[in-house]
């Protein structure tokens, strides 16, 4: 470790292969044994800043010191994002195309996401009885993305469901892999954006008749600030930003579940929809278990923050895990207690598992969508009755994303 400009460097050629061998650790143990908020390494050739807490968050949410542009790398383009799309933006286009994301976002859409979430639940409940186990994580994938598809005004077939729900899911897997993992989901991409471009031409042809108020709807007709339609890959591109990430949620419902089952005391917290105590439940299921590692973002032009350079350019990522278990927001970081969000402000900069700072800026917009969606699905549970077998429900923290390994299998289910 070398300390220069004041900031701590790790020594060292590349640390790329440790930062796969540590998974969602690897900021964290660092910050811990340097006792700094910032450290300097080198991943993929480059020097990279990494930074935690609730300050470095805020920081880098300032657009006059990061872009957005150039901080992806091609391959989680290539399979979680989409090429160039919402992500990769920065200023004015970015704010336009973000206002397309949350005009999705009104409280009555909101609310039948959750009611298609619910509808689907119960059919598929229904067929549970004939079986002798069932897997939550696969079962939520394909839920999901039933009521995704319906929701945003995409027709899809019923013997279609579990290909395209594994699609989504792969594109989401492959963001911390290299090798199969990632090619798994170089194809998932592929495939999927094809037959995403099919709806978005489709609508626009006037051949499906898309909802007004659905995405697909609005993705086929939006207007850049220019007034120019998107191009049909692009369409389609930020239709899957809003397919994807729905059947993602499968990870934080079977996170959930595993709450439920390690702190059966716990249950009742989920017994009633509306209730502030579910929704805390939730903030803590998003808190406490690990899903994006951490965000990167790089230097619009030099500056210096606690005496440390940032080199225009430099790529520079936030902890996300490290920051939702930082013992200076959050007492007893490592115990599952839903309570805490009691007197919690509702800061914009603490609890980050989906980003930081208003939805103007990269917040992500599905973050209502995130929770109705859960409190459904977590409510839905608790009106089962299921035994939970013995099985492995251990969640590597190496693995991004990680799961429980048996993905919660449940048996004898049945409605209460
Ligand atoms: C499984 C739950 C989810 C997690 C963990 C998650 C996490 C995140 C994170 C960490 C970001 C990056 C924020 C940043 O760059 O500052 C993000 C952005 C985004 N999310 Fe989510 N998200 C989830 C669900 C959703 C849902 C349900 C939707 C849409 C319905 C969605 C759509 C997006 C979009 C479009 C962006 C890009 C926003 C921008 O760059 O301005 N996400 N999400």
């Amino acid at each position: 470790m070398k300390k220069s400009n004041n900031i701590t460097r790790e020594k060292g050629l590349d640390h790329s292969i440790t930062l796969l061998s540590e998974g969602y650790q690897f900021i964290p143990k660092r910050t811990a044994r340097y006792g700094t908020d910032l450290f300097q390494t080198r991943l993929l050739g480059q020097k990279v800043i990494c930074m935690s807490g609730q300050e470095a968050a805020k920081m880098f949410y300032d657009k006059e010191r990061f872009q957005r542009d150039g901080a992806a790398p091609k391959r989680i383009q290539k399979t979680l994002f989409g090429e160039n799309g919402i992500q990769t933006m920065d200023g004015s286009p970015h704010e336009h195309r973000k206002q397309l994301f949350m005009s999705l976002m009104t409280d009555s859409r909101l609310q039948r996401l959750g009611e298609l979430t619910k509808h689907y639940w119960e059919q598929r409940a229904a067929k549970w009885k004939k079986k002798d186990k069932i897997v939550l994580f696969n079962e939520a994938q394909e839920v999901l993305c039933q009521a995704a598809c319906e929701w945003a005004g995409v027709p899809i077939k019923k013997a279609d469901i579990p290909q395209r729900a594994a699609d989504f899911s792969n594109m989401v897997d492959a963001f911390g892999a290299v090798g199969p993992r990632h090619w798994r989901g170089r194809k998932a991409r592929a495939r999927a954006e094809k037959w995403i471009r099919q709806v978005i031409k489709q609508i626009r042809s006037g051949k499906l008749k898309a909802d007004e108020e659905s995405a697909a709807y609005a993705m086929a007709f939006h207007k850049d600030l220019e007034g120019k339609p998107l191009n049909i890959s692009m369409a389609a591109i930020e239709l899957i930003n809003v397919l994807r990430p729905i059947v993602a949620i499968a990870t934080y419902i079977t996170f959930g579940a595993l709450a439920l089952h390690k702190h059966p005391e716990l249950h009742d917290e989920v017994k009633d929809y509306n209730e502030d105590r579910t929704q805390m439940f939730i903030q803590e299921v998003r808190r406490y278990y690990p899903f994006g590692p951490f965000l990167g973002a790089r230097v619009r032009r030099s500056f210096i923050w606690n005496q440390c350079h940032f080199n225009e350019g430099q790529l520079v990522l936030l902890d996300i895990y490290g920051t939702n278990h930082d013992s200076r927001l959050w007492k007893e970081p490592y115990t599952f207690t839903p309570k805490r969000f009691k007197d919690w402000n509702g800061g914009l900069f603490d609890l980050i598992p989906q980003g930081g700072d208003y939805y103007k800026n990269h917040r992500c917009p599905g973050e209502w969508a995130t929770i109705e969606a859960m409190k459904v699905s977590l409510n839905f549970l608790h009106q089962l009755n299921y035994k939970v077998p013995k099985q492995n429900l251990n969640y590597s923290m190496v693995r991004m994303p990680t799961l429980p390994k048996s993905k919660f299998i449940m048996t004898n289910v049945e409605l209460k």
